[in-house]
């Protein structure tokens, strides 16, 4: 199958890629704004696109050439900050390049078995209840938020008017290889596994008693597989994680035990917006046949064994 990833010289993209490449043809469109080249060294340069997902001709006509089976649209704004400093610039990027990559295969691509919208837990927003589930009342508390549920709405949406057989995902706290670790917003464990790593004192923000549901990269990668062969998902929405909670000083614990030693932490004020628990309820996922292979404490190990080699 002929497959494009929006994002995929990020994080999670990456992963993806180094997974389908074994048995399909996979393009990658991404302007390196916080992915890297490197991460993706084994797409040749014929299937690596460096271009803004905002430039709507070139990306229509690339719909149009190329015919993709599957299309993964995970570039994003992923800063919640960056959107709430510059809500125009993210909505651009965050609504109307999914809702333009939508309309081209809409109007130009009959081949699309999947298009897959990287949606976000941050659309419940600070709400009391748990777990979270798909049809909870959601309360985005941030333009990414907001930005997100659009995007999962409108992939649904071209579902129900036009057939367009689109997944949306809500990813909770993905972790794993090639996380970027440089900006005190970037995943919490990508955070602590440097301080770990360079013996740096850890900072908790509020009383690090808040919950996470955690799910490793390769879980993910494996519900994507699932939900690109199966047409049941089509026009739905689920959520991504593994349906369980640890909090970070639990996970503070876990480090210390893999690592086989300890680092200095102290704590700060809550962080204005951070929401206290989260954990997702994962039926949808797991009625399509996912089950998360990897528990907080073999994700994190094999984590820390690849960071350890790797810088
Ligand atoms: N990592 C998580 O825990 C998490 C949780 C929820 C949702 N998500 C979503 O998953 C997706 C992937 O996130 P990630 O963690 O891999 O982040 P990432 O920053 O590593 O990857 C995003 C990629 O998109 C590219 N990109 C950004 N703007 C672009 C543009 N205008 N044109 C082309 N490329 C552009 C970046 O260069 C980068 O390679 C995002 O949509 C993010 O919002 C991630």
């Amino acid at each position: 199958m002929k497959i494009l990833i929006t994002g995929g010289a990020g994080f999670i993209g990456s992963h993806l890629a180094a997974y389908f490449i074994n048995d399909n043809e996979v393009f990658i469109l991404d302007n390196l704004s916080t992915g890297h080249r490197s991460n993706v060294d084994f797409i040749d340069d014929a299937h690596f696109i460096e271009e803004d997902v905002m430039h709507k001709s070139f990306v229509t006509e690339l719909i149009k050439q190329k015919q993709f089976d599957i299309v993964i649209h995970l570039a994003a704004v992923v800063s919640v900050v960056e959107t709430i400093n510059n809500p125009i610039n993210s909505q651009s990027i965050n609504i109307d390049s999914t809702l333009n990559l939508l309309e081209a295969n809409r109007q130009y691509n009959a081949k699309l078995k999947k298009f897959i919208f990287a949606s976000s837990a941050a659309v419940y927003g600070n709400t009391d209840e748990l777990p979270k589930q798909i049809e909870t009342f959601i309360d985005p508390e941030s333009p990414y938020a907001i930005e997100k549920y659009a995007g999962e709405q409108y992939a649904k949406l071209y579902n129900k008017l036009y057939d367009l057989p689109t997944t949306a995902l809500r990813f909770f706290n993905v972790y794993g290889p090639r996380q970027d670790p440089s900006s005190p917003y970037s995943g919490v464990l990508s955070i602590m596994d440097k301080k770990f790593k360079n013996d740096e004192p850890f900072t908790f923000f509020g009383d690090g008693e808040q919950t996470r549901d955690f799910v490793y990269i390769k879980d993910l990668v494996q519900a994507v597989a699932i939900v690109i062969d199966n047409e049941a998902s089509n026009g739905k929405i689920y959520n991504l994680a593994t349906g369980t909670q640890i909090s970070l000083l639990q996970i503070f614990e876990k480090f210390k035990l893999i690592y086989n030693k300890s680092i200095s932490y102290q704590f700060a004020e809550p962080r204005s917006g951070d929401i206290k628990h989260s954990c997702a309820e994962i039926k949808g996922l797991e009625a399509l046949g996912f089950k998360p292979q990897y528990d907080i404490v073999s994700g994190l190990t094999e984590y820390i064994n690849y960071s350890k080699t790797d810088k």
